[in-house]
């Protein structure tokens, strides 16, 4: 039986039934109170609106017999500490004078519990009459009354109730009693979705006492739709926070605008009381179980009390359609989009049929033709990240072994936490005294080696590069730049010229020169012949003598420390060390572009070019630095930006910005306190184990090569010529198989894998196993 009993036990104790006369002769006598009784609908009590000569009015209540002494105080007590905290609720109050509570002998010789109260006036008001303001309002009402009774408790609030959604799933034994069976389908479908992501969840909500019934029927309004009374405490509970606002917003959804019409209430609600991440996550899981218990509940009332019908399928008002309309959308898509407006975002309606081509097409119409390519063939729609994890339009999730900027995770609480504080306090530029990009600041030097002691902001790796190269204009007095055959730094005027990696023909620019990077396995010189490093290093005493032909001395040379567009290279240290000494030694600077391995990629140290041992002059940050959140930086001497600022002004409004620096801070506070860069040396290194053997096995696999968690895994069609297999190909069936990873290297045969540091040893192992199986279906998975 359902619940040991206490289930039906509740909800077949008979309400009492009074005559209208007793009820009078009742107020009269016990509390004083003469006038002219008419009933009131309630489902398991009794209710009378008493009306006085003068016009004043009260409600008599007549508690359901089994609800005992301690549950009827339970509701005084709520009552009466929600008013003391927010007098200016609307609350239905027991009248004063101590008078309020009375024990009665009915006709039969039982015992009733009678109470009076003020009567709220107002009018009951239908969720389709609301306006957007009112909808607001009513989430205001539900946030400001469980705000009021926060620091409220009573022992009988734990008590169990058919209407708590903490006990829902003990009502699953009633289901049967939905005489409809698509009816009855929609139902057990709920009950499904609430058990596998609310049950679980229910002892880490926030809880506490709740209303635990503010739906419309509670509520009457005056004429501007303001809420003007609060009635009925009778299912007061102990219960999670978010049950509250399910249950005023249980109906919401059966408007034509129902999820504007949802987004506005909880929105009203959130203005009051910020919903938690989970919170709005599992509002649509609520919402369905508080339409489960009402379906359930309100099926076996009228299977058993006809006198009561009316009143009860009122209840049901609504509730087909709204469980059809989640059922018809698909249940993760549903739960998408409400988690979507709860989160306030706006939503337009989604086309059920090929969203991907129609999104595809207006990104080609919208971000023009320059914009690179989409990643994957048929493109992916993510809606929402999660640590590793990436969520696409259809619910399906990825493990993200691709993409480095969510360096702790995606959306980590932390840094998401730190941003909203930051954004929500003040977000200004550094023309103003604040302690964040101080701090930041300091912690960044704190990493590097002596002397790269100034940190200049900016918001993106572009433009650190940028001004990297104005930096080094400045201080060398140079005009010649150097970067590796198939570099990427990025898209200003200045470093998309040193970027030869985007490079269309003929398009060098003639103050640059590039140098082939150091790739022992595919380059001009191999592994194969002992001064395969020595011949590289000797390229830059050519890019030196031809800039010097064309009118250019050394400025800076560029050298991204993971070389990840040449295909993620790891020559021996002496090589930049060597290129280096030489660089320098004809006047230019060495920019160190930590874009790509910096903030503890390559494991256990924090900055790429400290395996290579050098000390760049200038470093470059960004992609990771933020987590997702647009912040990058130059770090270099205090000389050489002395130089500089003799030469010009400069200021980045955004560079600096607090929000920005909050995100900073609060990436370095997590890689050290989850001790990221050791778990990212480790990982690195087990990642790297396991593909080495996956080598053995696999001839297309040419070589892999690794810094901590930066990864690749060269593919060839044959090991002995070493002919290219495109990398797309493997990618996109690893896709298919849930793991994302990228392509790169000039040939493009490069499988790129970057997890975000967070990924676990069993992670790893996933994506070892998506390439081994891509690998055997050989890209036609
Ligand atoms: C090594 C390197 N430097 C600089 C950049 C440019 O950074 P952003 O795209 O943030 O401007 C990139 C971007 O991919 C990069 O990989």
């Amino acid at each position: 039986m359902a619940g040991d009993g206490w289930v039906l036990g509740q909800l077949e104790a008979p309400a009492p039934e009074l005559t209208l006369v007793a009820a009078e002769a009742i107020a009269a006598s016990h509390f004083g109170i003469v006038g002219r009784a008419t009933p009131l609908v309630s489902e398991r009590d009794q209710n009378f609106r008493i009306v006085v000569a003068d016009g004043r009015a009260f409600v008599l209540k007549v508690s359901n017999p089994k609800d005992g002494d301690d549950a009827l105080q339970l509701q005084a007590r709520a009552m009466l500490h929600a008013a003391q905290v927010d007098p200016g609720l609307p609350l239905m109050r027991p009248i004063p004078g101590g008078r309020s509570q009375a024990e009665v002998a009915d006709e039969v010789g039982g015992r009733q519990l009678v109470r009076m109260f003020t009567f709220m006036p107002g009018r009951h008001l239908e969720i389709q009459e609301l306006t957007p303001e009112a909808l607001w309002g009513l989430g205001v009402c539900a946030a400001r009354l469980t705000r009021s009774l926060r620091g409220f408790f009573h022992p009988a609030a734990a008590r169990p109730s058919v209407w708590n959604l903490r006990h829902l799933l003990e009502l699953k034994p009633l289901l049967e009693g939905v005489q409809d069976p698509r009816h009855r389908a929609l139902v057990a479908m709920a009950l499904e979705d609430f058990g596998d992501h609310a049950q679980a969840a229910f002892p880490g909500l926030r809880a506490q006492v709740i209303h635990n019934d503010l739906s419309l029927s509670n509520l009457v309004f005056d004429q501007e739709q303001v809420v003007s009374g609060i009635l009925d405490f009778g299912d007061v509970a102990h219960s999670a926070l978010v049950a509250e606002l399910a249950i005023c917003a249980e109906s919401a959804l059966a408007r034509p605008d129902g999820l504007a019409a949802l987004g506005r209430l909880v929105a009203g609600f959130s203005s009051i009381t910020p919903l938690e991440d989970q919170e709005v996550e599992l509002l649509p899981d609520f919402l369905l179980g508080r339409w489960a218990a009402l379906a359930i509940i309100s099926s076996w009332r009228l299977a058993r009390c006809p006198a009561s019908a009316a009143y009860v399928s009122s209840w049901q008002r609504g509730l087909w359609g709204m469980f059809e309309t989640a059922a018809a959308a698909g249940l993760p898509k549903w739960r998408q989009l409400v988690q979507s407006v709860a989160r306030g975002e706006r939503i337009r309606p989604i086309p059920v049929t090929a969203p991907i081509e129609s999104l595809v097409e207006r990104r080609r119409r919208l971000l023009g033709a320059a914009l690179s390519p989409l990643f994957y063939d048929p493109p992916l729609h993510l809606v929402r990240g999660e640590g590793v994890w990436l969520y696409d339009a259809d619910g399906r999730r990825y493990l993200d072994a691709y993409n480095n900027v969510p360096l702790v995770g995606h959306c980590h609480p932390r840094v998401v936490a730190a941003v909203a504080r930051q954004f929500a306090t003040l977000a200004s530029n550094t023309r103003y005294l604040h302690e964040a990009p101080l701090e930041l600041a300091e912690r960044l030097v704190a990493t590097m080696p002596a002397g790269l002691d100034t940190v200049l902001f900016v918001n993106s790796g572009s433009e650190a590069n940028d001004l990297a190269w104005r930096l080094a204009r400045s201080f060398t007095g140079g005009t010649g730049g150097v970067a590796t055959r198939c570099a990427y730094h990025g898209i200003s005027a200045a470093i998309a010229d040193l970027s030869p990696e985007e490079w269309r023909a003929q398009a060098r620019p003639d103050w640059v020169e590039t140098v082939l990077a150091p790739d022992g396995y595919r380059g001009r010189h191999r592994q194969e012949d002992p001064d395969w490093v020595a011949h590289y290093v000797d390229a830059i005493d050519q890019a030196i003598a031809t800039l010097a032909t064309r009118g250019h001395r050394p400025a800076a040379l560029f050298i991204d420390t993971g070389l990840t567009s040449e295909g993620i290279l790891v020559p021996p240290s002496e090589y930049l060390v060597e290129v280096a000494r030489r660089w320098r030694a004809a006047g230019g600077l060495l920019v160190g572009d930590e874009v790509q391995l910096g903030f503890g990629r390559s494991g256990e140290r924090m900055w790429g070019f400290e395996r290579h041992r050098v000390v760049p002059d200038i470093v470059t940050l960004g992609k990771p630095m933020g987590n997702g959140y647009p912040i990058a930086a130059v770090v270099t001497r205090a000389e050489i930006v002395e130089r500089f600022s003799g030469d010009t002004g400069w200021f980045s409004t955004f560079g600096g910005n607090q929000v920005a620096c909050a995100a900073g801070l609060a990436v370095l506070d997590v890689l050290e306190d989850q001790g990221l860069l050791p778990h990212a040396g480790a990982m690195g290194k087990a990642l790297l184990a396991q593909l080495s053997q996956l080598q053995q096995a696999h001839p297309a696999i040419g070589e892999v090569r690794s810094l901590g968690l930066l990864v690749g895994v060269e593919l060839v069609r044959d090991r002995s010529t070493r002919e290219p297999l495109p990398a797309a190909g493997i990618a996109n069936s690893m896709r298919d198989l849930g793991v994302l990873v990228g392509a790169t290297g000039p040939a493009g045969n490069v499988i790129k894998i970057r997890p975000p540091l967070v990924v676990t040893a069993e992670q790893v192992g996933m994506v070892t196993e998506a390439l081994d199986r891509a690998l055997l279906g050989n890209g036609r998975l």
